[in-house]
C-alpha cells in the first residue's frame, strides 16, 4: 500500500503562508517588524523543520519554549531505539517513547520514527540469540510491536539505520552476520505490514555527498524499487564539520529523488573545534544555510531535522573530544548566527543580504569596533551591541545583561538610531521601529533574565553609509550601561 502523504509537500498552513508572505513582502514597506520563527518559514515552504527531542529536557522552560516555537517535526533522540523500548526480550517499555509521541500530538508536530533496526543501542540479548531463525523472529517482533503502537502517529520510520561501511560494503552487524544481505528487505517488508501508511526510510551517515557508501545505498534503493520491495525514503544524517558540506550534496539527494523516493536531512549538526569564535560561527552559519538551500532545491527533500536544540546537550563533545558547538542554540539558549542563516535560507528576508547566504565564499564582513562611548546610565542592566556590516546592510547583535540582584520577567529594550538605519527582520525578539525609535520586546521563550544572566537577540537592517551605534539603551524604561 502506498503511503498517503503527497510529494512534494504542499504548504502546511494557509495562515502561515499568508503571515510569512506579509512579513517578507512588507519588510521594507512598513516600519514595524514582527519576529518570525523557523517553523513559520518552513510551514510556508511546505518543508519539515525538525529536532531530536530528549523528553527529559522538556521541564527546562527555555528548551521547551524553543522546541514548541521553532519546529514542526519531532524525532526521539533515543527514546524509540531498541534498548529503550525492548531492553529484555518481549518486555516492551514505551514510557519515554510515548512522551515523545504525546509531545508531538499536543504541539501539533509531525512525529518521525527513529529507529527500528540498528546495530547500536541494541540490547545484549539480541546479539546473544543462537540461531538465524530466532534473530529474524526477534527482529520482526520488535518492528511489528513498535511500528504498530505508533501507527497513525509516526509518519515515517527509519526502518534500518547505518547498515553500510564507508567503502560501500555491508556493516558486519549481528543482523548482517546472522541473516545476510536479505535482512534489510525483511525489515522493510515487516514494517510495511505493521504500518502500511508510514513511509519507510533507510538512514545513514557520511552519505551526504556522492561516495562509495551513498552509492551502495543508491544501488539498494534502485534494486528495491525494481523488485517492488517497499521503500519510500532515504535519510541523510549530515553530521557535518564546518567548512565541509560536500560539494555533491545536492546532486546526491537529487539522484536518489530521481529513483522515486523522498529524501530528508535527518540529523543535522555542524561541529567545529571548540571554543567557538565569531569567524567559526559565521562559517557554520554559511554551512547551515547551504544545507537548507540544498533541501529547498530538491523538491522531494521533505525537510531538515536538527540533531538537538542546544549545544549544552549535544552528543558531539562526548564522541569527538575538543569539538562541539554544532547546533543552532548555544549552551545558554542564545541563537547563534546559524539561526538567521537558516531563516534566510527558508525565505525569511528579502533585499537585505546577510553574510551567510553565499555558501561557498567566506563571508567578507567588516566587524565594527564596539562603540567606545563611555559607560552610560546607572540602571541595573548592561547592553553590548555589535554589528557585521557590508555595503548598505548589516546584522546587529544585542546582548542584554541583567546586573541587578533580582530576575527580570518580561523585557523591553529601547534605543534610537541616529544614522537612518532601518530594521527589516529580527529574531529572538519582537522588534518594532517607528522612525528612529526601536523597541525590542522578549520573545515568548526568553522573557526571563536571571540575575547576572543575559539574553541575546539580533536583526537585519539597512544603513546609508555611516552606521553609528546607538549611544543609549533603556531596559523596561531604565537606562543601561553600554558595554
Ligand atoms: O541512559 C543512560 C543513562 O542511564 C546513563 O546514566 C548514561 C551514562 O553515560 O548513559 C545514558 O545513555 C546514553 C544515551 O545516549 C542516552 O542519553 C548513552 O550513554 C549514550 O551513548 C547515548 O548516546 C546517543 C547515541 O546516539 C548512541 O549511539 C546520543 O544521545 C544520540 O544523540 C546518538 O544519536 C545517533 C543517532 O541515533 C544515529 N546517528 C548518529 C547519532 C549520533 O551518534
Amino acid at each position: 500500500m502506498t503511503p498517503t502523504r503527497t510529494t512534494p509537500r504542499a504548504p502546511r498552513v494557509a495562515a502561515a503562508v499568508a503571515t510569512a508572505a506579509l512579513l517578507i513582502g512588507t519588510a521594507f514597506a512598513l516600519p514595524s517588524v514582527a519576529a518570525t520563527t523557523l517553523k513559520s518559514l518552513a510551514d510556508a515552504k511546505g518543508k519539515d523543520i525538525g529536532f531530536a527531542l530528549d523528553p527529559n529536557r522538556l521541564s527546562e522552560s527555555q528548551y521547551k519554549a524553543i522546541a514548541d516555537a521553532e519546529f514542526n517535526l519531532v524525532v526521539a533522540e533515543n527514546a524509540m531505539k531498541w534498548d529503550a523500548t525492548e531492553s529484555s526480550q518481549g518486555n516492551f517499555t514505551f514510557s519515554a517513547a510515548d512522551q515523545v509521541a504525546n509531545y508531538a500530538q499536543t504541539t501539533g508536530k509531525e512525529l518521525y520514527g527513529h529507529t527500528l533496526v540498528w546495530h547500536s543501542q541494541l540490547p545484549g540479548w539480541v546479539s546473544n540469540l543462537g540461531t538465524a531463525a530466532q534473530l529474524t523472529s526477534a527482529m520482526n517482533n520488535h518492528i511489528t510491536t513498535v511500528a504498530s503502537r505508533y501507527q497513525g502517529k509516526v509518519t515515517s520510520w527509519d526502518v534500518v539505520n547505518e547498515a553500510f561501511n564507508d567503502d560501500g560494503s555491508r556493516r558486519q552487524s549481528v543482523f548482517q552476520q546472522k541473516l545476510g544481505d536479505g535482512y534489510i528487505e525483511t525489515a522493510f517488508r515487516t514494517a510495511r505490514a505493521a504500518d502500511p501508511a508510514a513511509k519507510l526510510c533507510i538512514n545513514d551517515y557520511s552519505t551526504d555527498g556522492v561516495n562509495s557508501k551513498s552509492t551502495a545505498i543508491y544501488n539498494l534503493v534502485r534494486d528495491f524499487k525494481a523488485r517492488g520491495v517497499p521503500i519510500d525514503c532515504v535519510g541523510f544524517q549530515a553530521h557535518l564539520i564546518v567548512g565541509q558540506v560536500p560539494s555533491t550534496m545536492q546532486q546526491n539527494l537529487q539522484r536518489f529523488a530521481d529513483l522515486g523516493v523522498d529524501v530528508r536531512i535527518t540529523e543535522l549538526d555542524i561541529r567545529m573545534s571548540t571554543p567557538s569564535d565569531s569567524s567559526k560561527l559565521a562559517a557554520q552559519a554559511a554551512d547551515y544555510s547551504r544545507v537548507f538551500q540544498i533541501c529547498g532545491a530538491v523538491s522531494r527533500c521533505q525537510g531538515v531535522t536538527l540533531w538537538g536544540i542546544t549545544d549544552k546537550y549535544s552528543w558531539i563533545p562526548d564522541v569527538f573530544p575538543g569539538e562541539g558547538a554544532a547546533l543552532v542554540w548555544d549552551n545558554n539558549y542564545n541563537a547563534k548566527p546559524a539561526y538567521n542563516a537558516i531563516a534566510t535560507a527558508l525565505g525569511g528576508t528579502t533585499g537585505t543580504p546577510t553574510p551567510t547566504v553565499t555558501p561557498t565564499v567566506t563571508p567578507t564582513v567588516t566587524p565594527t569596533t564596539p562603540p567606545t562611548t563611555p559607560p552610560t546610565g546607572t540602571g541595573s542592566c548592561r547592553v553590548a551591541y555589535s554589528v557585521n556590516q557590508w555595503n548598505t546592510g548589516f546584522t546587529g547583535n544585542v546582548t542584554v545583561t541583567n546586573t541587578s540582584s533580582t530576575p527580570v520577567n518580561g523585557w523591553t529594550l529601547a534605543w534610537s538610531f541616529s544614522g537612518g538605519q532601518s530594521i527589516s527582520q529580527a529574531w529572538s525578539s519582537v522588534t518594532t521601529q517607528s522612525g528612529s525609535q526601536v523597541t525590542a520586546k522578549n520573545a515568548a521563550w526568553n522573557a526571563s533574565i536571571p540575575s547576572n544572566g543575559s539574553v541575546q537577540f539580533g536583526f537585519n537592517a539597512s544603513h546609508t553609509g555611516s552606521n553609528p551605534a546607538p549611544s543609549a539603551f533603556t531596559l523596561n524604561g531604565a537606562a543601561c550601561t553600554v558595554a
